[in-house]
């Protein structure tokens, strides 16, 4: 068998006195979407940021298509394909959505830009129409919507995205969910999903992990953990 895309071994993390990471072990294969749930404060945001280098991993390794990666800058690891969409839909508050949408095209220097963004407003038809307006004028949702496009515009092999359904309504979630499983299949794009809504995660995802106070205690295929009883009962429970 190839090895994982990403693959992640007896990683921790700290800020300050606190580990919030305490030995991870999580693969991610090229072409995989997988999932990772998690009780709030289990540390999942900070796995997402401690792949791109912020915070470093203490100690354990990070290897990304074949080389350890455990260690670099954060704008080393975002040249090598690796965009994250990160908690709280961070876009450009002042810049129009065209502007945030060249921002996530910069690390690539601007190649293949135009075909790009027809490929992101095809996804997202709400992020054209609103092209000339400012970021931080946008609903939450137009909001998710333009920083997973932001993030598409670096073309990225491996697509980190954290709760890209917080706080919104069940048609725009569908969307965007819809809109992930389209890339991964038709473009073969490598995702990893934090969520809380567990649900749906799962049901989209090939794999899932649950993370549970800074360290992995279940993983399998999607269907399988869905199945689970002990996660029905801690994360699935009046989610549907
Ligand atoms: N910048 C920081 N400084 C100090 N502690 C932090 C910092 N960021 C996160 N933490 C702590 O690290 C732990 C893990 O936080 P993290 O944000 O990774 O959790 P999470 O699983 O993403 O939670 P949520 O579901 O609420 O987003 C928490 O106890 C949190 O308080
Ligand atoms: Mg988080």
């Amino acid at each position: 068998m190839t090895a994982p895309l990403l693959s992640l071994s007896g990683v921790t993390a700290f800020y300050g006195a606190i580990q919030a990471l305490k030995g991870v072990d999580l693969d991610v294969r090229e072409g995989e979407i997988v999932t990772l749930i998690g009780a709030n404060g289990a540390g999942k945001s900070t796995l997402m940021m401690t792949i791109c280098g912020n915070p470093r991993a203490r100690n354990g390794c990070i290897q990304y298509d074949g080389a350890e990666i455990t260690g670099l800058p954060t704008h080393d690891i975002m040249r090598m394909r690796i965009a994250q969409s990160p908690e709280g839909r961070r876009v450009f508050p002042r810049m129009s959505v065209y502007e945030n949408l060249q921002m996530g095209a910069q690390v690539t220097g601007g190649r293949d830009f135009a075909e790009l963004l027809a490929q992101v407003y095809a996804l997202f038809p709400r992020l054209q129409e609103r092209a000339g307006q400012r970021g931080g004028t946008l609903s939450g949702g137009e909001q998710q919507m333009l920083a997973i496009g932001r993030a598409l515009m670096s073309r990225p092999r491996l697509l980190l995205l954290d709760e890209p359904s917080l706080g919104l309504a069940p048609l725009v979630v569908r969307h965007i969910f819809g809109a992930i499983r389209a890339l991964n299949r038709e473009t073969g794009l490598t995702v990893l999903l934090v969520e809380q809504n567990a649900f749906q995660a799962l049901r989209l995802a090939h794999r899932g992990y649950v993370l549970v106070n800074g360290a992995i205690t279940m993983a399998g295929s999607g269907a399988e953990l869905l199945g689970r009883p002990e996660i029905r009962a801690a994360y699935l429970e009046g989610s549907h």
